[in-house]
């Protein structure tokens, strides 16, 4: 289906997740911008979890509900569930649903996850926000790119937005590449486990078909991160965080102009930065220049706080410049100086409510795989933009004359 014959008045995945009569208990108890400790103590005594979240004081993003005017908290794997996130809808008594997670972290409505519900809660909740991606694959130089680790292909989108001609993607969930061929955000699939040695050789043999003699420019991924992740206990003995060794190999073998690695920020303290040292000294000893970052996604025009530890490594010795912010970050400056040197003014990040507002209201465990919607109103330049109704730089725009 073209983008433009999906745009209006259809929404799909608006389904949000079954709670317990428990769960709903603590839902109805806490406000907007409320977490776990404004859960009543009776309702507290009925669960362990509760309990011992209240006796160690868990974070205060646990059992969190949203405030409609500020980007969401981070959208991890979990939101099918309310203790691991702040995942309660701003105003009704449930969840948010799979495409209103989708929302928040900047996939567009036409992007079609398939598979199962289950699945499609780590599709949405491990990608990296395609806005974000194309913010940063923009500025790289050049025409051919793959991605390895592909998941979802948030990532995979931004860098086809960017303008690239993604030759291949790889991952070894049988759903994550049917999504990755759905998008159609690269020329081929290739469902395969990158810890396997023969994986590495078909990846390499086929890239070098599709490139017909010419350098591959751009070679990204984001290897597991489970063992680095925040969200979960940090385990160092977790054979995924050895992932970016096939990565690399995968480098070492096809040169490509640019690499660039998207991780959690906990990869930077992993074994006291051990582990970021580690992949830094492995691309230098392959004849890359690196440098790396934490990037936050809500300056990108994502509807949320999402931070990424971001890896550059160029074959040429010239520095290749992290993107500058198109939205204010939390806590940090409203304005900075261009290029030109001139004084540039962001306007505040993209909100929950810009984002979800319009969506027909649902019930927990309630919604439809497509749903039809009086879409006529949309309340948000990025609502418009979600839809194809305004293109990317059609969404900016109105969002920086806003502030003028
Ligand atoms: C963090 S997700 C990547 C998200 C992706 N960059 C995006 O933006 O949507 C990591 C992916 O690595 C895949 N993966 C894990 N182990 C793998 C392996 N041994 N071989 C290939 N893919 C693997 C997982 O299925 C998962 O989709």
């Amino acid at each position: 289906m073209a983008r433009s014959q999906k745009k209006s008045g259809v929404v799909f995945d608006h389904i949000a997740a079954k709670l317990s009569d428990l769960d709903m208990e603590m839902v109805r108890s806490i406000p907007p911008g409320g977490n776990w400790k404004d859960i009543p103590l009776e309702t507290v005594m009925k669960s362990k979890r509760l309990q011992q979240i209240r006796e160690s004081g868990g974070r205060t993003t646990y059992y969190g509900r949203l405030l409609k005017d500020r980007p969401s908290y981070t959208i991890n794997t979990h939101f099918s569930r309310p203790g691991n996130g702040t995942f309660i809808h701003p105003e009704q008594n449930r969840l948010i649903s799979l495409r209103e997670a989708a929302r928040l972290q900047s996939f567009p409505d036409d992007y079609l996850f398939l598979g199962s519900k289950a699945s499609k809660y780590k599709q949405i909740g491990n990608a990296i926000p395609p806005l974000m991606a194309k913010s940063i694959a923009e500025v790289f130089k050049g025409e051919t790119s793959i991605d390895l680790f592909a998941g979802a292909g948030g990532l995979a989108w931004g860098i086809h937005e960017a303008g690239f001609d993604c030759l291949l993607a790889v991952d070894f969930d049988k759903n994550m590449c049917e999504t990755l061929r759905e998008s159609s955000s690269t020329r081929e699939v290739l469902n395969l486990d990158l810890t396997a040695s023969e994986s590495i050789e078909n990846v390499c043999e086929s890239v070098e078909n599709l490139l017909h003699g010419r350098q591959l420019s751009l070679c990204s991924g984001g290897p597991p991160c489970q063992g680095f992740s925040t969200a979960g206990n940090w385990d160092i003995q977790d054979p995924r965080n050895n992932l970016f060794k096939p990565f690399l190999e995968i480098v070492r073998r096809l040169s490509p102009e640019n690499v660039l690695i998207e991780n959690v920020p906990g990869i930077k303290s992993m074994l006291k930065g051990e582990i970021l040292r580690k992949i830094l000294n492995l691309l230098g000893e392959l004849g890359y220049e690196t440098q790396w970052t934490v990037l936050k996604s809500e300056t990108f025009g994502v509807p949320q706080y999402r931070r990424r530890v971001i890896i550059f490594a160029s074959l040429n010795d010239s520095v290749i410049s992290f993107p500058e912010p198109l939205f204010a970050a939390k806590g940090d400056d409203y304005a900075r100086f261009d290029g030109t040197g001139n004084l540039v003014v962001l306007p505040n990040p993209i909100t929950v409510w810009a984002a979800i507002s319009e969506l027909p209201p649902i019930e927990q465990g309630q919604g439809e795989a497509c749903m039809f919607y009086d879409s006529s109103w949309p309340e948000s330049a990025y609502q418009k933009w979600l839809r194809g109704q305004i293109d990317l730089r059609g969404m900016y725009h109105l969002y920086t004359t806003e502030i003028n």
